[in-house]
């Protein structure tokens, strides 16, 4: 290694770390232009002090569903003062109450009083506020599938786009997000019937937008020189073989790090190969992290014979667990909306019966 190679003390990779952190939203967002117009043209009607049209987000982690949304609300938080758009991520507000609490928010600048306002008194004055205001809202409900786990999806979809009825107020759009669509079926029938979403579906990239996307990262965080090519290369297939664009951007900021350790003015391939393995790790901790003994234990099961029929993992799961069918159909239910797995029905011998294989 020549001296010039060498990192200083005070210097840095990076030209700006923050593009590389969750919550950054990209000043050119790709490959998204089809579905970008689909949002704007359903939150349309909202500008002219309409209700907005309802629509679901849907498609595989890391495919810019969250980003989608923040990208247009941002936009439209700088243009429109008629149409109020709010974000709600359901994992961290996950009952009706603190949905409301939200939005009061969010629309009154304050939050609610605390001394315990039943939810019904909440909502009187936030619409009344609306009313007054003559505003429009859209709600963003990311990880609404959070929402289906603690059942109370039909009664926050009813509550929001059924104003009307009790407070005169009609002026309200829901954008859902969620990885499958096919939840919607699960929803009961006057929920289905006020919320029906037109379906926005964010497909995966392929290898080529993954790397105009990585490439355009790297571009704004390191300084020049810092990665080469063929690196980049790397990155691109690491991240592709996971299916989701978080890893590439977690490898980027990852391996500079490693690099900076090593006092080292660019990233090696060595970097990113250990970068990788740490990054790996982890997901798969934090996989299992949000998972109860028992799903672990079925995912386990299925991860060792992917593809096989359901009542066989039934058999092992009763095995090694005691626990009945209708505990297993549970199981498999939460693993499959969490992405975790897939199941097909096939028809058998003796009727219908599912495989399951990981996603
Ligand atoms: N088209 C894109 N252009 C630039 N960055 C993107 C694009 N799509 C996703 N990203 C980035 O990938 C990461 C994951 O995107 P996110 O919107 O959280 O995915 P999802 O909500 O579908 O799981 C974020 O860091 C986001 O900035
Ligand atoms: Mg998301």
């Amino acid at each position: 290694m020549k001296a010039r190679d060498l990192l200083m003390d005070e210097e840095t990779l990076f030209r700006d770390e923050n593009v590389f952190t969750p919550n950054y939203i990209p000043e050119d967002f790709m490959h998204r232009d089809s579905q970008l117009e689909e949002i704007k043209l359903s939150l349309k009607p909202g500008l002219r002090g309409m209700n907005p049209v309802n629509a679901l987000l849907h498609g595989p982690p890391g495919t810019g569903k969250t980003t989608a949304i923040r990208f247009v609300f941002e936009n439209l938080k700088k243009t429109s003062g008629r149409l109020i758009p709010i974000y709600i991520n359901c994992e961290d507000f996950p009952t009706p109450y603190s949905i409301f609490a939200r939005i009061y928010e969010a629309v009154l600048g304050v939050s609610p009083p605390s001394t315990g306002k039943p939810l019904e008194d909440l909502k009187e004055r936030l619409f009344r506020q609306l009313k007054k205001e003559d505003k429009s809202i859209i709600i963003a409900l990311d990880e609404l599938d959070r929402l289906f786990l603690e059942k109370n999806v039909d009664r926050v979809l009813v509550d929001l786009l059924k104003a009307h009825v009790t407070y005169d107020y009609d002026r309200v759009g829901v954008m859902g997000i969620m990885i499958r669509d096919d939840l919607m079926a699960e929803l009961d029938e006057k929920a289905r019937s006020v919320f029906n979403p037109g379906r926005i579906f964010f497909p995966r990239y392929g290898l080529g937008e993954i790397r105009d996307i990585l490439a355009n990262r790297a571009r704004y965080g390191f300084y020049e020189g810092v990665l080469e090519e063929g690196l980049l290369d790397d990155i691109v297939n690491k991240t592709q073989s996971k299916g989701d664009l978080r890893m590439g951007i977690n490898l980027l900021r990852r391996s500079a790090l490693l690099a900076e350790r090593d006092a080292s003015r660019r990233i090696e391939k060595r970097h990113i190969k250990k970068a990788f393995e740490s990054l790996s790790e982890s997901m798969r901790e934090e996989l299992s992290k949000n998972l109860s003994g028992e799903e672990r234990i079925l995912l386990n099961i299925i991860s060792e014979s992917p593809g096989r029929m359901s009542g066989y993992f039934f058999m092992r799961f009763r095995e090694k667990t005691g626990a009945g069918v209708k505990k297993y159909n549970e199981i498999v239910k939460k693993l499959e909306r969490q992405g975790l797995i897939r199941t097909d029905y096939r028809k058998g011998i003796r009727g219908r019966s599912r495989e399951i294989v990981l996603s």
